[in-house]
């Protein structure tokens, strides 16, 4: 197609969120939070009190998702709704990335999900948050970044993160679960987390959120 993608994939903490947010907002771009999708598939599954191993009926699941993305009006975060609710705190708990990634590795809900992130891919442009944009949902994106950080210091944005937001949360718990984690999206069969051998990696580690985006923008002058 001829809509340019720029696709970002790397585990959990990396600051893709952050980098993939600043480039749409710089180059006027959509933006695909794949990452929501499998969450709220995940919370659909516990909701409903479906088994999050019953492949079919999960997946059934996220092929109906009733979601609603508010945008906020001055400068206010987007407020997610499922099925009417509004879910925007519940969606970014470790809790719910848990959820997520356990439906993630459910061949059925990949693909049921597949085409529904394939839509996002409209004019002027796309930036593509996930695990595998660049090597399953997008592959002929002409840029995409694998961005890394260390396991610990991705624990500690998380923490900041989530405890500026309010959450009771703890930092050697956080670091054990982002571990366990990043090791279950390793690790699985299907798609999993790993760099498109076309991919420019990139440690965010040490770095402050304007040299890693300085430092995309300048490979999307060469690739764009
Ligand atoms: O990026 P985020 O932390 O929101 O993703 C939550 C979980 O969803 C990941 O840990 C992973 O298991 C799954 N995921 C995925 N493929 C994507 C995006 C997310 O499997 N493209």
């Amino acid at each position: 197609s001829n809509v340019p993608i720029i696709a970002i994939d790397g585990p959990s903490g990396s600051g893709k969120g952050t980098l993939c947010q600043t480039l749409a907002r710089h180059f006027g771009w959509h933006l695909l939070d794949s990452g929501a999708l499998y969450r709220l598939t995940g919370m659909a599954a516990d909701r409903h009190g479906i088994a999050l191993n019953d492949e079919l009926a999960v997946a059934e699941l996220a092929k109906n998702l009733d979601v609603q993305f508010v945008p906020g009006a001055d400068g206010e975060p987007t407020l997610v709704l499922l099925e009417g609710d509004d879910v925007s705190g519940e969606l970014r708990t470790e809790k719910t990335g848990l959820l997520a990634s356990k439906v993630a590795v459910l061949g059925a809900v990949r693909d049921a999900l597949l085409q529904r992130q394939r839509d996002f891919a409209q004019l002027p442009g796309l930036v593509a948050d996930g695990r595998d944009m660049g090597t399953v949902v997008f592959t002929d994106a002409p840029l995409k970044i694998f961005l890394t950080a260390s396991a610990e210091e991705r624990a500690e944005r998380r923490y900041k993160q989530l405890k500026s937001k309010g959450d009771n949360v703890n930092l050697a718990t956080l670091l054990m679960e982002i571990q366990a984690r990043d090791k279950r999206d390793s690790e699985r069969e299907l798609a999993p987390l790993k760099p498109a051998a076309d991919a420019i990696q990139l440690d965010s580690s040490g770095l402050g959120i304007e040299e890693v985006f300085e430092r995309v923008l300048a490979e999307a002058k060469i690739r764009l």
